[in-house]
């Protein structure tokens, strides 16, 4: 059985909602207590078990991916002044994981940033983690845990997986909101107690209260089977003129069992000033108290 290795991060976008924060430095990059946000999300898969990691960028996100690569000048010089273990903790990401980055193009949407990593996914299956969404590595298992479970999952029945939450009524129209079967569906009520999987019967992307089909947002985290290329190369600007990657779920979904599976734990959403303060806060007075 096919092992899920492969991970997609898309990172091309221009990140309005931090601007002026975000005008030269790319929103991944802006620090969460004292590391980058997307520091948390890199971690996260690989204590999944992710190996290979595609960042789907722009000219203007090259930053990104010199931080996951090794400095050998700063390296040397810290060597040479004594700083082993400050060079050493630069240097944490391990020997058997790769950060690649590939190019956008044009920003079409996050449907077209997920296929533009197809020449380098290729065949594999693969998860897509969306950068903006950091999951609390300090005081609950949310980190760990919630990704870790859809792999499991998705490699017991290969059924796509999609990680939803919880938002208040106010909130739907900021996410892709699934509608679950009719008959609720609900896949494994006793395989654990903290996440629970069920069949989906859709997303509405971004809908207004009156439409949600229910509470059940889309976090920012996915396990596809490598079809969904071919329905992402077939689908066509919707929601905001953007190809929308809930689209092509919505038509995986009518041909094979797609997932969504509850988050355990808390999330942040660094992508929006307002939270994005709220997140340093915490991640700051974690990072205090831990003496980190
Ligand atoms: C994207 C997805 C949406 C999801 C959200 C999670 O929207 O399209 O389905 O709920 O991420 O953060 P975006 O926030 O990129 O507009």
């Amino acid at each position: 059985m096919k092992k899920i290795t492969h991970a997609v991060i898309p990172v091309a976008g221009f990140g309005t909602r931090m601007l002026p924060l975000s005008k030269s430095v790319p929103k991944e990059l802006l620090p969460l207590g004292n590391r980058p946000a997307i520091h948390y999300v890199v971690e996260e898969a690989i204590a999944a078990g992710i190996k290979h990691i595609v960042l789907v960028g722009h000219a203007q996100k090259s930053a990104i991916e010199n931080y996951f690569d090794i400095n050998a000048e700063l390296d040397d010089q810290l060597r040479r002044k004594g700083k082993e273990a400050l060079a050493d903790s630069l240097n944490w990401l391990p020997d058997d994981v790769t950060v690649s980055m590939i190019r956008q193009g044009r920003a079409l949407g996050l449907g077209h940033a997920v296929l533009a990593a197809r020449p380098i996914i290729g065949e594999h299956d693969f998860a897509v983690l969306l950068p903006d969404v950091v999951l609390d590595p300090f005081t609950t298992d949310s980190q760990t845990d919630n990704l870790a479970f859809m792999i499991k999952r998705f490699e017991a029945d290969r059924h796509s997986q999609i990680l939803v939450d919880q938002v208040a009524d106010e909130d739907v129209h900021k996410y892709g909101i699934a509608k679950l079967s009719a008959d609720n569906g609900q896949i494994n009520s006793d395989d654990t107690p903290i996440n629970a999987s069920f069949k989906v019967a859709g997303f509405v992307e971004k809908p207004n209260l009156a439409e949600a089909p229910s509470n059940l947002a889309v976090v920012g985290r996915y396990v596809f089977s490598n079809q969904i290329f071919d329905y992402l190369a077939d689908t066509t600007a919707s929601v905001g003129g953007e190809i929308q990657l809930t689209d092509a779920i919505d038509a995986l979904i009518s041909e094979h069992g797609v997932n969504v599976t509850t988050m355990c734990g808390a999330s942040y959403d660094a992508g929006d000033m307002k939270s994005y303060m709220q997140a340093f806060i915490y991640f700051a007075k974690q990072q205090l108290a831990n003496d980190d």
